[in-house]
Order: C-alpha cells, then sequence, then structure tokens
C-alpha cells in the first residue's frame, strides 16, 4: 500500500506544502512572502503572521494539486527547526491540529537533514539517488556545513561555519550594492557577465573542513567603501565584476573544504543543498572540480534548492517507515539539534 506523506514548511518566511506518494512529488506548493523585501530582510513578527494567513490556503492547494482526499494521508510531518520560533510555532500547531482531526501521526524534521534528504524526491526529471554513504556540502541562508551522510537517520556534521553562512555573505553583499533581499539570486545573475579576477578578495584560513564568511564580507565592504570615495558610481559601473568576484571567492571557499573532506573521508560521492546551491556559478564549479576528480554529484532540481516542503515530506516518509512519530505534546525549537 502507498504512504502518503503531507509535509508542511514554515520555519523562515516560505510557507510551503507538499503531498508525497511514497518517494514521488504529488505537489509542491510555496508562498513566498513579498513584505520582507521591504525591509531588507526577514522580519519575525510580520514572517509568522503571513504564515497565519498562507498556511490553509497552500495545504488546500497542495492536496488538491496531489489530486488525494485528506483522509487518504497516512501521516503529516513538519519542521520541528531550527528557524524562527513564531513561523515555527504555525506550522507546528497546524500540523499537530489537523493530524488530531484525522487521527493520523504527526513527524517532526529537522529542516537541515531535509535539506539533504531532498535529493530522495523522485522529481519531474527522473534522477540517481545519492549512495550512502555520500558527503553533503548544505549551503543556505542560515548555515554552511559539510554532512557524512551514512543513512536518512544517521547525518554527521564534519565541518560548520564559524560565524555567517554562505548565504548570509551573498545577501549582505547584495545590501552593500543596494540590491533587493534576498540578494542571493541577484549576484548570481549578475556574475554571469562579469569578470571573476577583477577584485581581489582575500581567501579566509581557517583551518580543518570549518568555514569562516565574516571576514570576507568585511573586506568586500572595505573595498567598496574606499572606492566610494573617489567615485561616487563605483558599484554601479563595476557591479557585474563586484558580484562575479565575490561570488568567486565563496564558490572557492565552499570547493576547497569540500574538496579537503573527500580526501580526509575518502568518499567520492558528493551532493550539495540548501537555497546557494541554485547558485550557477557553485552548479558548474563543483560540476567541473568533479570530472577532474572523479567524484559522483547530486546537484538538486532547483524547485528543491530553497526552502520547500517536499524536502520535509521525503524526510517524513523515511521516519514513516521506521515509525518514528512525535507525540502531540511537542513544541518548535529555534536551534534543534542536528
Ligand atoms: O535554504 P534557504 O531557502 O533558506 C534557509 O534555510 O536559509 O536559503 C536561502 C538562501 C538566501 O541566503 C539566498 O540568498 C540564497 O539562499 N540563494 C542564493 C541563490 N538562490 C538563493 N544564493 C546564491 N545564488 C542563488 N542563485
Ligand atoms: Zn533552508
Amino acid at each position: 500500500m502507498s504512504i502518503y506523506i503531507l509535509g508542511i514548511e514554515s520555519s523562515c518566511d516560505d510557507t510551503s506544502a507538499a503531498v508525497l506518494k511514497d518517494t514521488a512529488i504529488l505537489s509542491n506548493v510555496i508562498a513566498n512572502q513579498d513584505i520582507h523585501k521591504t525591509f531588507g530582510g526577514v522580519v519575525p513578527e510580520l514572517a509568522s503572521r503571513a504564515h497565519q494567513q498562507n498556511i490553509i490556503p497552500v495545504v488546500e492547494v497542495a492536496l488538491r494539486r496531489a489530486n488525494i482526499q485528506k483522509n487518504q494521508l497516512s501521516a503529516i510531518a513538519f519542521t520541528r527547526g531550527p528557524g524562527l520560533l513564531g513561523s515555527l510555532l504555525v506550522g507546528t500547531s497546524f500540523a499537530k491540529s489537523f493530524a488530531l482531526g484525522l487521527n493520523i501521526p504527526i513527524i517532526e524534521v529537522n529542516h537541515l537533514k531535509a535539506h539533504i534528504l531532498a535529493h530522495f524526491v523522485q522529481g519531474n526529471e527522473p534522477k540517481k539517488v545519492p549512495q550512502f554513504p555520500f558527503l553533503c556540502l548544505t549551503v543556505s541562508g542560515g548555515h554552511t556545513q559539510i554532512v557524512k551522510v551514512n543513512s536518512p537517520s544517521d547525518m554527521h556534521i564534519i565541518g560548520n561555519t564559524i560565524d555567517d553562512a554562505a548565504g548570509e555573505a551573498f545577501d549582505k553583499t547584495a545590501k552593500i550594492m543596494g540590491l533587493p533581499y534576498p540578494g542571493g539570486p541577484y549576484i548570481d545573475k549578475l556574475a554571469k557577465i562579469g569578470n571573476p579576477e577583477a577584485f581581489h578578495l582575500p581567501e579566509p584560513k581557517i583551518p580543518g573542513l570549518d568555514y569562516s564568511f565574516s571576514g570576507l564580507k568585511t573586506s568586500f565592504l572595505y573595498l567598496v567603501r574606499d572606492h566610494l570615495k573617489d567615485n561616487p558610481d563605483f558599484i554601479e559601473q563595476n557591479k557585474a565584476d563586484l558580484a562575479a568576484s565575490m561570488q568567486h571567492a565563496i564558490i572557492e571557499s565552499l570547493l576547497k573544504k569540500l574538496k579537503r573532506a573527500v580526501k580526509e573521508t575518502g568518499i567520492t560521492e558528493v551532493a550539495i543543498a540548501g537555497g546557494v546551491s541554485a547558485n550557477s556559478g557553485l552548479r558548474n564549479a563543483i560540476t567541473e572540480l568533479a570530472e577532474k576528480e572523479n567524484w559522483t554529484t547530486h546537484i538538486p532540481e532547483f524547485q528543491f534548492t530553497t526552502d520547500n516542503a517536499a524536502m520535509i515530506a521525503i524526510t517524513g516518509y523515511f521516519k514513516y517507515l521506521e515509525k518514528d512519530f512525535a507525540e502531540q505534546t511537542i513544541a518548535p525549537l529555534s536551534k534543534s539539534l542536528f
């Protein structure tokens, strides 16, 4: 008998619901919150209010697109954390009450593990899933990690950022350049027509497999500030080269440690995940590196890079197989353990 999981994601500023039939995607609906653009970043209170408005219509559309009745659902999986507490509360409360009404189990999901397990969703294009064990570079707005994935329920962080996340570095670069939030996609677009060697940005020097991006951001800020003193049009005249140089520096740093992780673990099965894995420069660079180093790489479909509920549903599916259900007394955690 097939397993139908409804996934709910509300950890930050995207309200999403998805339905999976076993590992196959039936629907994946995402409501973005444009309101934060005006403020140049996510305003937590506005995010939770928008989740409250969006959650019911988003779930209704996800069920309709999946062409199933709510009483066909086997379980409801929801993001417990990490994320913004007020935002998480909306998804958690909704999942709990909907499941109670339907008399089906609830499954708590760690958002970061879900980004990784998104690789197991059978989406619109047939794809080969990663073989265990594999390494995953998770690069999002809040996290930058290298994770050794032994199975869906056995994962270890072997490298982590000690300050900013890669996505934050993209977003702050964009902010300095006066681009809208979130800035990653804007930097990506500009970088395509810029020269990555135009400006030199110092390579972060952090031991082991860890990352640091705050120094890079400060160097970028100083570079722009110094040039603006002589030329007020500096950003406008150099925006593509600035974006390309910063993107290049971020990617170099990400791949250098990933290469080291492959060397240290001997694992050549490599995946990328999270919002920054949508970056075309990173996707090209890892594909090139993999060819050179003889790695097998897994690059997610675009719809599974940034926050989405299909990744929550697939994690729920694996936990459903293990009968790993949560209690109705469960509460969200803004800093959940990995
Ligand atoms: O995974 P995600 O949707 O949310 C978190 O869990 O944080 O990641 C959002 C991050 C933002 O920082 C956004 O700027 C970045 O992913 N991002 C990109 C691109 N698309 C999204 N960064 C670089 N290039 C992109 N194309
Ligand atoms: Zn995320």
